[in-house]
């Protein structure tokens, strides 16, 4: 077994704390602690519940109708509870088909573990959309673990219901578990999909407070099941690395989701009003082109291909030179040509972003 850095990881830590104008973030503006308006002082630092607080998981299960608080684990983060899932629920040489592009520790995870990681790649052509006869093609007797992130990062696409339902037919007449990435649901305003959960007790959900509610820094997430082998093995695998949960985290991630619906009507005005600027900025553009992104808060688009630049130096200068951070496609192991853009920031801000990358393309391209 092995790990290695990510490069999207590694791109962040390089440039996000250096750079001025963020159009490459998957979340919406950061919170401090001051927007949020909590006492802490009454919070006991000892070791908390090691599934989570029970009032905070008793919230997390209303999001999940027919669940109850034993159904869910809160984790830090999605990264903790994508990892223990797979720790729970592969071995070496398992087979483990991973959606792609994703956040590569989806991917990562389980070849780390030593499994053989089938990536199914989503096509620009098919608007980034995942078909489960093309899934099913991939599918061997030795896959034990389909891994799918909807809304998706970096395209910003939906699974249809229906595509979701043929697969979740086709993994319960066999021995696999899917791994359902919901980081991204409460950004999913128009014909919301059902918690992938709810649907299956052979589909384990995830999600967080990063994205949606603008709080990555509280490295507060959660999985949700109804099986109670993959709540143990998960129960099992999260005390072998944290335990239990940071006690200001929880009692934060408890307060913020009291007021769910507030938050998500903040991310909804801020999503709707940024996609429309960037969507106008990208139907002016000759030299870029994108799948509209029908949900989350990325979109995923690429560099057109009569555009002479080499991708990387245009990322690099933009950063270097114009303070404006992208993530490059190879972060996601895209072409190079491709670059995640995310308009979770501020409004201003993300226009002046844009221009930049109009300007350091023309500094670059030679026609
Ligand atoms: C699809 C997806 N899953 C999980 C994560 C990790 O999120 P967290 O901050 O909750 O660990 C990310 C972060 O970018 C993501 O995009």
């Amino acid at each position: 077994m092995w790990f290695q850095r990510m490069e999207l990881e590694d791109w962040f830590d390089t440039y996000q704390y250096k750079i001025e104008y963020d159009i490459g973030e998957s979340a919406v503006k950061t919170l401090g602690v001051g927007d949020l308006d909590i006492d802490l002082n009454a919070i006991l630092l000892r070791y908390g519940y090691h599934k989570g607080r029970p009032d905070l998981r008793d919230i997390i299960a209303q999001f999940y109708p027919g669940f109850s608080p034993e159904h869910i684990i809160v984790t830090t983060g999605a990264s903790e509870a994508n990892f223990v899932i797979a720790a729970s629920l592969v071995k070496p040489g398992d087979h483990v088909i991973v959606e792609h592009p994703n956040y590569p520790s989806n991917y990562e995870v389980p070849r780390s573990l030593g499994c053989d990681v089938d990536l199914f790649t989503l096509r620009f052509e098919n608007e980034f959309r995942p078909l489960a006869n093309d899934l099913e093609a991939k599918i061997t007797p030795q896959t034990k673990l389909i891994s799918l992130t909807h809304p998706n990062n970096p395209t910003g696409s939906k699974i249809s219901r229906e595509e979701l339902q043929k697969i979740i037919d086709i993994v319960e007449s066999k021995d696999i578990y899917i791994i359902f990435d919901e980081t991204y649901s409460d950004m999913d305003f128009i014909n919301p999909l059902p918690p992938a959960a709810t649907l299956s007790p052979k589909v384990i959900s995830i999600s967080s407070l990063s994205k949606s509610y603008g709080l990555p820094g509280l490295r507060t997430g959660w999985l949700a099941t109804k099986d109670q082998d993959v709540l143990n093995t998960a129960l099992a695998v999260r005390e072998q690395i944290s335990i239990a949960n940071n006690a200001l985290s929880e009692e934060i991630a408890t307060r913020v989701l009291t007021e769910k619906d507030r938050y998500v009507d903040m991310a909804k005005q801020r999503i709707h009003k940024n996609r429309d600027i960037v969507a106008d900025w990208i139907n002016q553009q000759e030299n870029f082109e994108w799948v509209y992104p029908e949900a989350g808060v990325v979109g995923f688009p690429r560099i057109k291909n009569h555009v002479a630049v080499e991708p990387e130096k245009l990322y690099r200068l933009l950063a270097e030179k114009y303070k404006t951070f992208v993530v490059p496609g190879r972060c996601f192991e895209m072409e190079p040509k491709h670059f995640r853009l995310g308009f979770g920031g501020e409004s201003e801000k993300i226009k002046i972003g844009l221009n930049n990358l109009n300007k350091a393309l023309a500094e670059l391209v030679s026609y």
